[in-house]
């Protein structure tokens, strides 16, 4: 760390611990003056009031931003967009700085709400958090407004050209803001307790739609004065959001409605296959309603979007983000937007305070994502799908054996990138936790619990030291001895998997297990009972099969099922890895094919990986396919692939 950079952070802390001094008298005034049930520790509300995010350089104490206003123009020659943040503040009577997250921006100056100019400094640069901006305010300045353009150094925009799009005619923007991406496009406070409403306009080429994860004002855009070659579009957030969930696309998109509340927009091309896929929608947002409270957003909308988008969805309120990747033809693969829906309950209307407290979000999203496929599906599909995602968490803990760090629910993420904890821990450890509990209490009890966590703080954001305060109030009843047999503490706070865990099984699986002994045991895979196989199945049957087949084997499977054609993204990804595994030469194409296609980290750095684990050929095959697929890929890919291939 430089001296500058000491300097700054001492400087940091001593604010923040000075501004949570004041909190906490005031907190105590407060309680001494009322007197209610809770102390100040047992609050769950001043616990969060407290926490520190380490991910961003805010002082949301002493002037917080509680409204964000876009004006923002899209240009596609220069890949920039450019334009304003007018952002509205909540401030100390004495404060006299409001502190910004920023990275990759330029910065052309900072106004007050009538146009005059006001001091600012931006920071050092760090390259995980970017640079502070600090703006001086006026006495009882109420908003601000930052002119600035984004850079091409930026993470959280992908502008593609027409030739990585399913047109191949125009052009395409996404923004994808999770973790602390947003502040790469939005000068604001990036932190997930920061909660801001926000407004925006968006000008765009008149042959492209702007959409917004807000309430879509002008679905058709409006025109702009002097601006034949332009539209603008409109949108408004009402309800506070976290900043990582500000969300923009642009593209030839159409739309097309599901139910009366939900619809898919996708690029005109695609339209057609995104609306058979995701016709279960409406469906899901009912039994989502039913398990867990009316769904407070209005509408509920995906987006496909094209396929380098590096996740396989997110959660942006109003308009999920999906990956193409998913369109499988025969909808076998939409528990993704299950998923994507459930988070508008656990990540949207309740939100991990801090990266810490990540498991808040995945960890219910799983477990919630599974009751709502068990709701549409039935018990049989919903098993199945937990079954393969404790497979899925077996082998990560065994990949992070020398990192128990990273296998604790809430691990200890001080300078280190929260992209580097994400895995399946936080996703399906977090949801066995919940399992366990659902188990002890019975569901009816369990929902009863949720329903009213998800009511108590919507619109809030909640840390784990919080929510586990919530937990003994409302479900424990302060049994301390409950909380011991539980092993709460081991749970949440503890590396590895406790072992009152409920190990999931599948009756469906059991007899897929017979089909692979008996293809190991020699038998011929055209003799296998196979007919009736779903997608789940098939993704069981490749995971169970040995690294030790012969390519005869190999052969005989591919001519049995035509694996290495398969149009199933999940199926061929499973087929691929033991491909590579195998060297089974006639799967390369098709591996090739799907590096260069799409550039979904979870298939993409996996794959990579597999490769390089193969000295000669594999190394030499990683590189090759990496220097044609990388350009297309997104930052956030390339930055995974690029750790592994070397
Ligand atoms: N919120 C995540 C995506 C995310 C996580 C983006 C961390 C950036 C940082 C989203 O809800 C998610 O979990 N997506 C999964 C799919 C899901 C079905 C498990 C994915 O992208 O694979
Ligand atoms: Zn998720």
């Amino acid at each position: 760390m430089t001296f500058r950079a000491g300097v700054r952070f001492a400087f940091r802390h001593l604010a923040r611990l000075l501004a949570a001094v004041l909190l906490l008298t005031a907190v105590g005034a407060a309680l001494t003056a009322c007197q209610p049930k809770a102390t100040a520790a047992g609050d769950p509300m001043a616990i969060v009031a407290r926490t520190v995010d380490d991910h961003s350089y805010a002082r949301p104490q002493e002037a917080r931003v509680t409204h964000v206003d876009l004006d923002l123009t899209a240009d596609f020659d220069r890949k920039v967009l450019k334009g304003t943040a007018g952002l509205t503040l909540s401030t100390q009577a004495n404060a006299r700085q409001v502190v910004l997250d920023t990275k990759a921006l330029a910065i052309q100056s900072v106004t007050d709400a009538s146009g005059l100019p006001l001091k600012y400094t931006l920071g050092q640069n760090d390259a995980m958090m970017g640079q502070p901006l600090t703006v001086e305010l006026p006495q009882g300045a109420q908003k601000i407004v930052v002119h600035y353009e984004t850079t091409q150094d930026g993470t959280a925009l992908q502008w593609l050209d027409p030739s990585q799009t399913a047109g191949k005619k125009l052009p395409f923007l996404f923004s994808q803001g999770e973790e602390i991406n947003t502040r790469t496009w939005i000068p604001t406070q990036d932190s997930p307790a920061i909660r801001q409403t926000y407004t925006a306009r968006i000008v765009v080429p008149s042959s492209l739609m702007a959409v917004m994860s807000a309430d879509r004002q002008t679905p058709s855009g409006e025109a702009v004065p002097g601006h034949a070659n332009q539209r603008a579009y409109r949108f408004d957030m009402t309800h506070p959001i976290a900043p990582y969930l500000i969300a923009l696309a642009v593209g030839d998109l159409g739309f097309k409605a599901e139910g009366d509340r939900t619809g898919v927009y996708a690029e005109k091309a695609v339209l057609d296959k995104a609306a058979y896929e995701f016709a279960d929608m409406q469906s899901m947002l009912d039994a989502a309603e039913k398990l867990y409270g009316p769904y407070p957003w209005g509408r509920y909308d995906v987006l496909v979007l094209p396929p380098s988008f590096p996740y396989g969805g997110m959660e942006n309120p109003t308009l999920t983000f999906a990956t193409p990747t998913v369109l499988a033809g025969d909808r076998s693969l939409v528990s993704l937007v299950a998923h994507e829906l459930a988070h508008s309950w656990s990540g949207n209307l309740v939100t991990n305070a801090t990266w810490e407290d990540f498991w808040l979000n995945e960890g219910f999203t799983n477990y919630f994502e599974n009751r709502i496929m068990e709701q549409v599906y039935g018990k049989d599909n919903a098993d199945m799908l937990k079954v393969l995602n404790y497979g899925d968490l077996q082998e990560t803990l065994k990949g992070l054996k020398d990192n128990p760090e990273f296998t604790k629910l809430h691990p200890d993420l001080k300078g280190v990138d929260p992209d580097d904890y994400f895995s399946d821990i936080p996703y399906e450890k977090g949801a066995s936790f919940l399992r366990m509990l659902e188990a002890h209490f019975g569901r009816k009890t369990f929902d009863a619990y949720l329903r009213g966590y998800f009511s108590r703080y919507a619109f809030h954001s909640m840390t784990t030291e919080a929510f586990l305060v919530d937990l003994r109030q409302n479900l424990l009843h302060n049994d301390a001895g409950l909380e011991k047999e539980l092993k709460i503490q081991d749970w949440v706070y503890g590396p590895g998997l406790p072992d009152n865990v409920v190990v999931p099984t599948s009756p469906v699986f059991a007899t897929v297990d017979g089909q692979v002994t008996a293809f190991i045991g020699g038998a011929d895979p055209k003799t296998l009972d196979t007919a009736s196989y779903n997608t789940q199945e098939w993704q069981y049957f490749l995971s169970k099969l040995p690294d030790t087949l012969t390519l005869d084997q190999m052969t005989a499977l591919d001519n049995a099922f035509a694996f290495s054609k398969t149009h199933n993204s999940e199926i061929l990804f499973e087929w691929l890895i033991l491909a590579i595994k195998h060297h089974y030469a006639p799967a390369m194409t098709p591996l090739h094919d799907f590096l260069v296609g799409q550039g979904r980290m979870k298939f993409c750095v996996p794959l990579y990986q597999q490769l390089m684990l193969q000295p000669g050929w594999g190394v030499d095959m990683a590189k090759k396919i990496y220097a044609e697929a990388r350009p297309g890929y997104h930052e956030l890919t390339r930055v995974r692939v690029d750790a592994v291939v070397r």
